[in-house]
């Protein structure tokens, strides 16, 4: 089936959702469908690389998630700090640059030293952009870059000089994603069917795929689904084809 797919996406960007509920079905605690989920993490980004996907952007921890319980936020991020800091010597020995993308400031400081340090260890890494959304929300990244606009324009009044032409693109530069081409495809888990505040900007023309299939029980037949679905799209951009 897989041998079909021609037309690889160059962004593939993964709502995981359903942690909480794989652990619920099983009687566990919630934790342990996030602990679950560090093992999807793994089998994606390994399939993903080799796949020739070039972004893998993955939604981990929302803005909106700082609001759960002070023990599942501290849980899920003892479990970011232990999880990328396992997988370190993998990710340079792979070849895969690793980024976080996100409200850096809410980050606890520990935790944001370690990302700081791997970022800096795999910035030339070249195979796959492995890209973590955690503390990031669409609405925050537009208004950061609304914001980053503000003082661009104050600096360039207190100077004298005109202000900068503000356009489709020169807005793009100013968001967190700066860089990484918009999703091509934007997955989520869990059957449910919103985009809970994601990539609001930069998934104007992306395409979408949901499955029921929990996170944690997320492995490379259920993204082969997913990148067939998206191998019999047609994108139009809003022209005619
Ligand atoms: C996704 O799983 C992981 C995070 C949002 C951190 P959930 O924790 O949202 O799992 P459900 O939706 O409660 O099943
Ligand atoms: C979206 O899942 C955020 C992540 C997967 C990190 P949520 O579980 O937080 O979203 P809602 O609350 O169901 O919309
Ligand atoms: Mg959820």
């Amino acid at each position: 089936m897989i041998s079909k797919i021609t037309n690889i996406p160059i962004h593939v960007s993964i709502i995981m959702d359903g942690n909480g509920r794989w652990a619920r079905k099983k009687g566990y605690e919630r934790l342990l469908g996030h602990n679950a989920g560090v093992e999807s993490v793994k089998a994606a980004v390994k399939y993903a690389r080799e796949k020739g996907i070039r972004y893998l952007s993955l939604f981990a921890f929302s803005e909106e998630n700082w609001g759960r319980p002070d023990e599942e936020v501290s849980g899920l991020m003892a479990l970011m700090a232990k999880g990328i800091a396992t997988e370190r010597e993998s990710l340079v020995r792979n070849n895969i640059r690793l980024r976080v993308i996100g409200n850096r400031d809410q980050i606890p400081k520990g935790l944001r030293g370690v990302v700081e340090e791997i970022e800096a260890a795999t910035l030339s890494n070249s195979s796959l952009d492995l890209i973590v959304m955690f503390s990031y929300s669409g609405r925050w990244d537009i208004l950061q870059a609304a914001r980053k606009y503000g003082e661009i324009c104050a600096k360039a009044t207190r100077e004298g000089l005109s202000l900068p032409d503000l356009d489709q693109n020169s807005f793009t530069e100013l968001l967190s994603t700066v860089g990484i081409p918009d999703p091509d495809l934007i997955i989520r888990t869990s059957g449910e069917q919103r985009i809970s505040n994601y990539m609001l900007w930069q998934a104007a023309y992306t395409e979408f795929y949901f499955t029921d299939v929990l996170w944690p029980d997320f492995r490379k037949t259920d993204f082969d689904l997913a990148l067939e679905s998206f191998n019999n799209r047609q994108r139009r951009f809003g022209k005619l084809k």
